[in-house]
């Protein structure tokens, strides 16, 4: 017997065996697809297959813009509003949101941005980076020329943290996950970012798995800075970072415990002010960005 939940209120198993284990799916509705009653005996084991889609939403991205600075050669820093269904995401990407939603509101006047800073919060990048590739489609041919770097900041806040920086200017860490960084720019500066606040930052892959894919495609150079997902913390790095070797850097990912206390606060805000640092550096110039 095939069987859809059509509506689960709680974090229950999916699996069940029909009449027989009350509170197994105590709050799940269930149904046929063709709208009919299941026919199975009580007692019959049933595969209950959770819908994925079950209704469609519109997301937003948010964009602000400095009235100051050249708005032709513009620094874009951004970061994703949205959380996978099964949890809050608080490190995933409550951090990169808050960090750019603190950084924007703190930036004075002085020194000037040489550059036009605009911020983004991304919306449905859990679906498939889907604002961010909605965002540079829409953008007309002299807009896209106009964005002279993207930084994004997707999980600042890992809760057994490592200190990576990403840019696409080397293939040499490509596909291996952490290493030493690269000599690109963009990661140099986020680097020296780290380095001003006592930490020794690594490269890791720049494999396009969050919002900075769809820049990197229309030719923008991007970078970013991560503090690791569900891969594992290794001895060296425990060493350099302190946390714990042979551990995720977030347990929590994608997960309901993604909530606030999987914050490492030390975490991110040494971020935080690496972030700032790298967003004021091209704001204020762009050495070393190639024009295009
Ligand atoms: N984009 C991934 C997510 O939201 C996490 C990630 C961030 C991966 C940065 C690589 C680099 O789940
Ligand atoms: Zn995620
Ligand atoms: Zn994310
Ligand atoms: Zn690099």
């Amino acid at each position: 017997a095939a069987a859809v939940i059509v509506a689960n209120t709680d974090d229950t198993p999916i699996q069940a065996t029909l009449g027989e284990t009350p509170g197994v799916v105590p709050s799940a509705s269930v149904t046929r697809t063709d709208g009919g009653r299941l026919a199975a005996r009580a007692g019959t084991p049933v595969t209950l297959t959770l819908a994925t889609t079950i209704r469609q939403i519109t997301s937003r991205n948010v964009v602000a813009q400095t009235r100051t600075g050249d708005p032709a050669k513009v620094v874009t820093a951004g970061a994703h509003l949205d959380s996978v269904p099964e949890g809050p995401g608080i490190n995933d990407d409550g951090s990169g949101t808050a960090a750019l939603l603190e950084i924007a509101t703190r930036m004075g006047a002085s020194p000037p941005v040489g550059q036009a800073v605009r911020f983004a919060w991304w919306g449905a990048e859990e679906a498939g980076l889907v604002g961010s590739t909605k965002y540079v489609e829409g953008l007309s041919e002299a807009d896209r020329r106009a964005i002279a770097v993207y930084l994004n900041f997707d999980m600042v806040g890992s809760p057994n943290p490592g200190y990576l920086a990403y840019d696409g200017d080397n293939s040499d860490n490509v596909g291996e996950g952490p290493g030493p960084p690269g000599s690109g720019v963009l990661e140099q500066v986020l680097v020296d970012g780290l380095a001003a606040v006592g930490v020794r930052a690594q490269g890791t892959d720049f494999d396009g798995r969050s919002d900075y894919g769809p820049f990197i495609e229309a030719g923008i150079p991007s970078g970013g800075l991560f503090t690791g997902a569900e891969e594992n913390k290794t001895a060296e790095q425990a060493q350099l970072w302190g946390g714990e070797a042979g551990r995720a850097y977030d347990p929590c990912y994608h997960q309901r415990c993604d909530r606030v206390s999987n914050v490492d606060q030390v975490a991110f805000d040494r971020n935080v002010k690496a972030m700032a640092t790298g967003i004021g550096r091209f704001g204020v110039s762009l050495d070393g960005i190639p024009p295009r």
